[in-house]
């Protein structure tokens, strides 16, 4: 009976420690706003180009065709395209 508690204490932390670290390893990237995905990553090739250069239209066409250059995720590139259709 002892064992089996002392087993637990041990396990208790380690199990949430584990879930922790493993909802903050995999929301690094999908907490980050379109804006911030924006900036950090549209910078890298050229001038960030300004949210009213272009349509809602064009946007949509912009960002599949740099979401290969900036090799981002589907999701990464629907909050950039969000963002730049909102501010445009
Ligand atoms: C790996 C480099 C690279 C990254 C990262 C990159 N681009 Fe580009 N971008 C280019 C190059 C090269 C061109 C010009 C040639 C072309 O259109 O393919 C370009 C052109 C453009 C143009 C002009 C298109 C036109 O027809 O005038 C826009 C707008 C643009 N990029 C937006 C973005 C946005 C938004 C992002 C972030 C999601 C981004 N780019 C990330 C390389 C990059």
């Amino acid at each position: 009976m002892k064992n089996i508690k002392t087993l637990f204490v041990f396990l208790l932390p380690l199990a949430v420690g584990l879930i922790l670290a493993s909802s903050c390893a995999s929301s690094k990237i999908t907490m980050k706003s379109g804006a911030q995905l924006w900036g950090e990553n549209c910078v890298r090739c050229h001038a960030t180009p300004s949210p009213s250069a272009y349509n809602d239209i064009d946007w949509e066409t912009i960002g599949l065709h740099m979401r290969i250059r900036a090799n981002l995720t589907a999701e990464e590139t629907n909050k950039i395209v969000e963002f730049l259709q909102s501010a445009n």
